[in-house]
């Protein structure tokens, strides 16, 4: 079974999703850490409840990023995690924790990479009329959002949408495709290969795509 760290800043029901899957029958994989940078993260207890270990680096405690980064690289390590999930991680990390973990660091994003890297993603389909939306999880490299995409959730938007409903309804696909993903790289079906994707052994051209429109 893989050994995965999940990492967050808030309420982790993204991180809660993926622990749920890990402990069903035949997973590939099993949640061994989650590490949150404020002690006030919600989704410490979700963990607690679920019987995870838990760890938190605060990083209102630590003079620079780099000085943070190095300590959190030091907690990932000692977890024996080979796979780290960033789920609802509030911070940029430094281009040297990004090499160090590089392959095995995963990210989940709000929107359908290339599309909306950055904040705002749900208003910012809906100001630009897009026919669809969803969420991407993708390796995480220095190039913020920017690393190549495993899976895509993708839903369709709805005439009177609004940010918050899409967002709900977002959310909920990527409850499925995070897990998804971890699976996928826990079994060796997904592989990450000097920055490229291989997905049953050939480069994968286009993210694995997961089209639902599960209601909010
Ligand atoms: C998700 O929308 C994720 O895409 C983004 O942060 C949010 C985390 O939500 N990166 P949660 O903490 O998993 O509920």
């Amino acid at each position: 079974m893989l050994p995965v760290a999940v990492v967050i800043s808030g309420r982790g029901s993204n991180m809660e999703a993926i622990a749920r899957a890990a402990q069903r029958p035949g997973a590939a994989f099993k949640v061994v850490r989650v590490v949150a940078d404020r002690e006030s993260a919600a989704g410490l207890a979700r963990a607690q409840a679920l019987a995870i270990p838990t760890s938190v680096v605060p990083f209102g405690q630590y003079p620079d990023r780099e000085s943070f980064d190095v300590a959190l690289a030091a907690d990932l390590e000692a977890s024996g995690a080979r796979l780290i999930a960033l789920a609802g991680f509030m911070r940029i990390l430094s281009t040297g924790f990004v090499e160090r973990f590089a392959g095995r660091l995963l990210n989940i994003h709000p929107s359908l990479l290339p599309k909306y890297k950055g904040l705002d993603t749900h208003a910012r389909a809906l100001a630009a009329r897009d026919s669809h939306h969803g969420a991407s999880v993708h390796y995480v490299t220095p190039e913020l959002d920017g690393g190549p995409v495993i899976v895509q959730g993708k839903l369709r938007i709805l005439a009177g949408d609004t940010a918050d409903a899409l967002s709900a309804r977002v959310h909920a696909l990527e409850h499925i495709i995070y897990p998804h993903a971890c699976s996928l790289v826990a079994s060796g079906r997904v592989q990450w290969r000097q920055g490229a994707i291989y997905f049953d052994g050939s480069p994968l051209a286009a993210p694995l795509v997961e089209e639902s429109d599960v209601a909010a």
